[in-house]
């Protein structure tokens, strides 16, 4: 089965301020959008990456090229970038629409999630391979509150909660008809998997670490480096 790997990075990183778009701010020194590619690159059953740019980071994108020559070069499959659009799923629509008709499956993943483990990449295919569409998320730690102008309007039970991460991988044909679909009504979604939901498909949790942050302000960097340092002395999970 062929599968490709999207590695969304047109992002602007507004929240984290940087004077660099967030894919291309180094975590330990190795830029957001590397560390993803390598990752996805290291996912025995991908075999096509495609890394997904903001048109106005080409510039940036070229100065990866340069400063990490050998590593882009070793990463099996990787495409050129792709240009993304001005919301994320714009990006992921473009993405989709780059790939070659024999591709079966769609990984979609956020450069910002850089941390992420191959071997939950392929527990989240294999899953989708057997029903079409599964992401990884992680069970909420808090109690969530549903909030309309400053109060509490409930309170869903927590065992039923769970936090979407990245990787979301899906039947190439089904996220295209999602995204259609979603495009027809002017619908945007806050993840991929909702677009999908909106078919009526039923979408299936892989349980991810809580280490597969999305690194979104500038406090996220500490942490990120935390949990670095615990996967070299083989300790992070
Ligand atoms: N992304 C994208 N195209 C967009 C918006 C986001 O490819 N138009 C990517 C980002 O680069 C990121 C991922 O989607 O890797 C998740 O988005 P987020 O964490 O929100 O990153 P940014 O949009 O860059 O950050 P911010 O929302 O703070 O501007
Ligand atoms: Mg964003």
């Amino acid at each position: 089965m062929s599968i490709a790997a999207l590695v969304l990075a047109a992002g602007r990183g507004e929240r984290l301020g940087d004077a660099l778009p967030k894919a291309f701010v180094p975590l330990a020194g190795r830029p957001l959008l590397l560390r993803s590619l390598g990752a996805l690159a290291a996912v025995p059953e991908v075999d096509r990456l495609v890394p997904v740019v903001a048109p106005s980071d080409r510039k940036h994108f070229a100065d990866l090229e340069a400063d990490f020559e050998a590593e882009l070069a070793s990463l099996s499959g990787l495409a050129v970038p792709v240009d993304g659009g001005s919301e994320r799923q714009h990006s992921v629509r473009a993405g989709v629409a780059s790939l070659p008709g024999e591709v079966e499956l769609v990984v979609v993943h956020d450069a910002a999630r850089c941390l992420v483990r191959p071997a939950d990449v392929s527990r989240v295919i294999d899953v989708a391979r057997r029903h079409g569409a599964a992401i990884l998320a992680a069970p909420v730690r808090d109690t969530i509150k549903r909030v309309e102008a400053g109060r509490v309007v409930e309170t869903p039970d927590r065992a039923s909660c769970w936090a979407a991460q990245t990787p979301q991988v899906f039947r190439t044909e089904l996220l295209r008809e999602a995204l259609d679909r979603a495009d027809e009504d002017g619908f945007l979604g806050s993840d991929d998997a909702q677009i999908v939901e909106r078919l009526g498909v039923e979408v299936r949790i892989v349980e991810g670490p809580p280490g597969n942050l999305k690194l979104t302000h500038r406090e996220d960097w500490a942490v990120a480096e935390r949990w670095l340092a615990a996967a070299d002395e083989g300790g992070a999970s």
